[in-house]
């Protein structure tokens, strides 16, 4: 197949807006240019690779099939561009990284000691629960990914640096809250503020009491660990959260730890990166970092 990288990167770029036109925009390119490009790439192919259903631009099977090949065609050349940049210039360059919705807790300290020591270096943070964050890996978006508990079948390079105990809170004022050594039957009759299925703090806690047979009652779900400490302190329910996420509410006594036998959960940190994935110098140096200091700068607590 004769086809060139100009093309691959057309293509690329139509299939992502579906539109010729907005992909040209991005491209600098006019649309006739980029229908050309698309054309010599669908002859090239021997199959179209598009079809139009009014005004709309779908792929066709053989499209999506092309589409698989070139993003990771698109990717290599764009890492090795970027290994390139940085045999010539040292640490400098992009770190394309995504943590865990708990884990930003703290990312965005590490990060910032990171930034101090290589200033040349420029970040882009996505912040997202365990179901996209597998998804990214699995398409090989990020650089690097910050996690709990990598699912072992996926084949990713896992490097865990720091514990993750998940704890359970109260509002200062709770009944048990004075209780020492509570067991998990007392927690029978309270409710849960929980984090939405696909949350890894989520999954973890409905774990925790399957694997002991014990019923939980879940009450509200929220996607992020803010609403579900507020809506502890209002009294909504009881909640289970990293220790990581609740510095400010244990210092201003907002909310308390139950005193819980069996907890805290114990969850770990892990650095990700898909096993075949060659980790840039700039993710190699943020992993070492990382390795290195995290425990500078994650508070934990004696529990
Ligand atoms: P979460 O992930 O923020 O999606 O709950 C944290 C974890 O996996 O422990």
């Amino acid at each position: 197949m004769n086809i060139t990288f100009r093309q691959l990167k057309v293509f690329e770029a139509v299939v992502r807006h579906l539109s010729f036109t907005q992909a040209a925009q991005e491209l600098h390119l006019s649309q006739p240019a980029v229908s050309m490009q698309i054309k010599q790439f669908e002859e090239a192919a021997g199959l179209p690779l598009f079809e139009q259903v009014g005004k709309k631009i779908f792929l066709t099977h053989a499209g999506k099939e092309m589409h698989h090949y070139c993003r990771n065609i698109a990717f290599e050349l764009n890492e090795a561009q970027e290994v390139l940049e940085q045999l010539k210039g040292g640490h400098r360059g992009h770190l394309d990284i995504s943590v865990a919705t708990t884990a930003n807790y703290f990312a965005t300290r590490l990060l910032a000691a990171f930034a101090r020591k290589f200033p040349d270096i420029t970040f882009s943070l996505d912040v997202t629960n365990r179901a996209t964050l597998l998804s990214q890996l699995e398409q090989n978006e990020k650089d690097i990914v910050i996690m709990g508990r990598p699912p072992p079948e996926m084949n990713l390079e896992t490097h865990v640096f720091m514990e993750n105990p998940l704890v359970v809170i109260a509002p200062p004022n709770h009944p048990l809250a004075n209780n020492k050594s509570l067991d998990l039957a007392d927690l029978a009759n309270e409710l849960f503020v929980v984090r939405e299925p696909a949350s890894g703090t989520r999954i973890a806690m409905q774990r925790f009491f399957a694997e002991r047979g014990i019923e939980f009652k879940t009450g509200m779900e929220m996607t992020s660990n803010e609403a579900i400490k507020q809506s502890v302190e209002a009294g909504l329910g009881l909640g289970i959260v990293s220790v990581h996420t609740l510095e400010l509410e244990l210092e201003t006594r907002r909310l308390i730890i139950l005193d819980v036998n069996q907890f805290p959960i114990l969850r770990h940190w892990y650095l990700v990166h898909r096993h075949t994935k060659r980790l840039l110098p700039v993710a190699e140096a943020f992993r070492e970092f990382v390795m290195e200091n995290a425990d500078k700068f994650i508070t934990n607590l004696e529990l």
